[in-house]
């Protein structure tokens, strides 16, 4: 229930009048990590609120397509451990193993829920939930092929989502829907909540509550050609760099092998996964030169990089061989058409092809951020303090793509995300759960809570520069895409560096043309760029200063991975206001959760 507190001004002197409410949760982002921390904790008794841009069933994991991956063993023989493997050595063994394993040993339960919960997964003859193989998933530790990925046809973000949002609205999460996130309050270190929009009346609102949960995706709209939605802005990621409060592993941006040459929508890895298959312009299955023995099916970094040198040195397709052709003109229309409706419809609308007949053009595009907020295996946002890299934010919590658990490493496998979000959604519900008692007295804000968003969202309201939010935006993406791709140099990213600090400031000048407070997509997108700038910066300055090559990370003048002096976190710090960057690292936890698997030592990469 809202608590009217009359209209108290602005610092700035522009009154916006505060509506209050108090939560013991309130969860930003209503995709499937989102969702699933809501209804964790709304089931839990928790008093439950989440603040959502999009409606619900439109956030972006409807846009995924392939699966979710789980140890089931419905389709051949699996283990968690295979699985845990997989997503070690995918990491390029940056990610954390203790966070690996709770990521792999729940991944089978959460599945089972989900299917529960009612998801409409694709059906084995004998009943069991479909799973196909993926990029890097195996069997007795790189031997066999794996699997693992359950679908629902090529709609499994789709259906979760919506199965999800059901669920949530079963056990009374309040929703705030259309409602932008500003900032969050933080008062002595500690996050009280958040200051938001709503789009729709241009109230502003004051969320107070013991944790405030961030599962607001990644920043995929701070490059010019991404799978991801329009609405992929990494809000939470801006609003935890304004909370001076670090972002880990930026460097490590996934590209998608297969996105639509052109209009970058997502031809999911599925498609691999059920055969299909890429050639260049000699009609040369090209990765079985690159990756003998995973082939097509090699990790997503491996299929970017080999496609990408195709391209390079004369070998892609079309008139201006600049891309690469997918086959799956080979496969039984009927496959297609039951385990690929999806994507069958999107080559037809995108790239004009039915892909019965003819291969679709494709290109790496930009698909996923492995880097974000820092958090442990319980979603808890992590900063460094003095010499403790893993001191807890009291009161804040992230999750799904704006956190970097960090299960992904340097490079996410396929299939591993919506996990991911389903996996630490829930762990976030259970740790808010433990740590926080239904209706808890929570203190009064500060006298000056929330001011300091106010501020900053009035600054921008007012912006009277000479240059529009569009065009800064698109500069930024144009900077992002040709100076911080697949393969990266020093000579690149220090031109990368200049060029996107000089955009930064450049958005000083910003101008916003419409003073409206109701719908006004103009201040939004005002808002969303200063989160996608803060976000490019630290991607380029970290990748500027990582000199190996991990993961997605690909430096030309570093080409080994270095694990004498890179296996680190990056961390980000990003001050807004004096626009600069320092640059720290944490350590990789190189121990497992429990005692049931050894910690997995470095190897070589050969596929
Ligand atoms: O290719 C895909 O279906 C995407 C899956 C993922 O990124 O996990």
């Amino acid at each position: 229930m809202a608590e009217a507190n009359g209209s108290a001004p602005a610092a700035n002197g522009r009154a916006y009048p505060f509506i209050d409410h108090t939560f013991d949760v309130v969860v930003v982002g209503a995709g499937g990590a989102g969702l699933r921390a809501a209804l964790g904790a709304s089931q839990g008794g928790l008093k439950t609120a989440c603040i959502t841009k999009v409606f619900p069933t439109r956030s972006h994991t409807v846009a995924a397509q392939g699966g979710i991956s789980a140890a089931l063993g419905n389709m051949g023989e699996d283990d968690w451990r295979f699985h845990m493997y997989d997503t070690v050595k995918g990491s390029d063994w940056l990610g954390d193993q203790d966070a690996i394993e709770y990521l792999v040993r729940h991944a089978p339960a959460a599945v089972y829920e989900l299917e529960h919960f009612g998801v409409p997964f694709s059906r084995t003859e004998a009943g069991k939930i479909y799973q196909r193989p993926f990029g890097g998933m195996t069997t007795h530790y790189g031997k066999g092929i794996a699997q693992r990925t359950c679908a629902a046809a090529d709609r499994t973000g789709h259906a979760i989502l919506h199965t999800l949002y059901g669920q949530s609205l079963r056990h009374s999460c309040e929703f705030f829907i259309e409602y932008f996130a500003i900032d969050l309050i933080m008062e002595d270190g500690a996050c009280r909540g958040v200051v938001a929009l709503c789009l729709d009346d241009g109230t502003i609102h004051r969320f107070r509550a013991a944790k405030t949960i961030l599962a607001t995706g990644g920043y995929g709209r701070a490059y010019f050609s991404a799978t991801s939605a329009h609405t992929c802005t990494g809000d939470g990621g801006g609003m935890v760099l304004r909370a001076g409060l670090p972002l880990q592993d930026m460097e490590f941006v996934q590209f998608h092998p297969t996105g639509i040459y052109g209009a970058g929508c997502l031809i999911t890895e599925g498609a691999r996964g059920e055969g299909g298959y890429l050639t260049n312009s000699a009609g040369e299955r090209f990765m079985e030169r690159y990756a003998p023995s995973a082939k097509d099916l090699a990790s997503r970094d491996v299929v970017s990089r080999a496609m990408t040198m195709e391209i390079r040195e004369g070998r892609g397709v079309g008139k201006n061989k600049d891309h690469i052709f997918l086959h799956l003109d080979h496969l039984d229309p009927a496959l297609l058409a039951e385990r690929l409706p999806g994507i069958s419809e999107s080559a037809k609308i995108f790239a004009g092809v039915d892909l019965t007949k003819e291969p679709i053009p494709v290109l790496p595009t930009v698909h996923y951020n492995m880097g974000g907020i820092p958090t442990n295996y319980h979603g808890e946002v992590l900063t460094k303090v003095g010499g403790d890299p893993d001191t807890v934010v009291p009161g804040l919590m992230a999750v799904g793509e704006a956190a970097c658990v960090s299960v992904h490493g340097a490079n996410r496998l396929g299939s591993n995300s919506l996990t991911d979000l389903v996996v630490f959604g829930r762990a976030a519900a259970l740790r808010a759960l433990e740590t926080v008692k239904p209706g808890e007295k929570q203190a009064e804000f500060a006298k000056d809570a929330g001011d300091a968003a106010l501020a900053r969202f009035d600054r921008l309201r007012y912006a009277s520069g000479p240059t529009p939010t569009a065009a800064l935006r698109l500069n930024m993406q144009k900077v992002m895409q040709s100076n911080c791709a697949v393969f990266r140099t020093g000579e690149v990213l220090d031109e990368g560096h200049d060029l996107i600090h000089k955009v930064w400031k450049s958005a000083d000048d910003v101008g916003v043309s419409d003073r409206s407070l109701i719908w006004n997509s103009d201040l939004i997108e005002t808002l969303e760029f200063e989160n996608l700038i803060v976000q490019a910066v630290a991607t380029m300055d970290s990748a500027q200063r990582r000199q190996e090559s991990r993961g997605a990370h690909a430096r030309e003048d570093f080409p080994n991975r270095d694990d004498v002096n890179w296996m680190k976190h990056s961390l980000a710090f990003v001050d807004a206001e004096a626009k600069t960057v320092t640059l720290d690292d944490r350590p990789v936890h190189t121990y497992t959760m429990s005692n049931d698997i050894a910690y997995i030592e470095p190897k070589a990469r050969v596929y």
